[in-house]
């Protein structure tokens, strides 16, 4: 099996257990990436089945919107069911990064404001520890070097992402050399970062200081999310859901 046909796999994984789920209300959030894109033609399929998406970038409005599928802004759509989207690595525990896209913050908005993020990855992206993948963060142009500066402190090697500017209008560090052996801590000292030293409150609506450091989907975020992980391995398609 190639890579694009696991991608697809997954995706069509994602609209079958979506599926049922579905009535003339549904909105259905949506990422960002190549596994989105699949994920997106196979939902234009059954496009008759939901009501609206929530885009978490301009490149997957656009993409739904070829496809005859409304797009609404997430101000306008309020909670939505479900959110889809891929990730750049996943660890024994599905905890995540992402990014590798630059629609992490968006991401990690339309995802917060979902009822359940499925996550959709193909066997390429499992890893024993996070960090093989570059950790994208997001950063306000004017705060680059300062950031950069305390990822420093953190043994992480920033690299700016040159000519890369998100939807948000900010600048992207990809910070190598992290061997992310607990995700959990690294958010931790992210969220003291931004309310002790830059002022914001760790929400995701707020968090574009210095965004999306690792997604955490672990079992202690069970009363936020209900996240499920299709994943292939070499030859058995396997789904892995974290509580259920
Ligand atoms: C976009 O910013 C990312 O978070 C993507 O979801 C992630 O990079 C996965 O992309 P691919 O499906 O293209 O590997």
């Amino acid at each position: 099996m190639t890579q694009d046909e696991m991608k697809l796999a997954v995706a069509q994984a994602a609209i079958e257990y979506i599926r049922s789920k579905l009535n003339d209300d549904s909105i259905v959030g949506v990422g960002t990436g190549s596994t989105a894109n699949f994920f997106i033609d196979e939902l234009a399929k059954i496009k008759h089945l939901f009501a609206s998406a929530v885009a978490s970038s301009d490149e997957t409005t656009k993409r739904l919107e070829a496809h005859g599928i409304e797009v609404l802004d997430l101000n306008t759509a309020g909670q939505l069911d479900v959110y889809i989207d891929g990730a750049d690595e996943f660890d024994p525990h599905l905890n995540l990064i992402k990014g590798g896209g630059a629609a992490l913050t968006r991401e990690k908005i339309v995802a917060a404001a979902s009822r359940e993020f499925v996550c959709i990855v193909d066997s390429s992206k499992q890893v024993d520890i996070l960090g093989g993948f570059p950790l994208p963060i997001e950063v306000i142009p004017m705060s680059r070097s300062y950031v950069a500066r305390e990822i420093v402190k953190l043994d992480g090697a920033p690299v700016y992402r040159e000519g890369v500017v998100t939807d948000n209008g900010n600048e992207i560090l990809d910070v190598h050399d992290l061997s992310i052996v607990n995700p959990k801590e690294l958010e931790r000292v992210k969220t003291n970062f931004l309310i002790k030293k830059l002022g914001l409150a760790d929400s995701p609506k707020l968090d574009e200081g210095i965004q999306a450091v690792i997604e955490t989907y672990g079992k202690s975020n069970r009363n936020k999310y209900r996240a499920v992980v299709y994943y292939l391995l070499t030859k058995h398609f396997k789904k892995e859901s974290v509580y259920k």
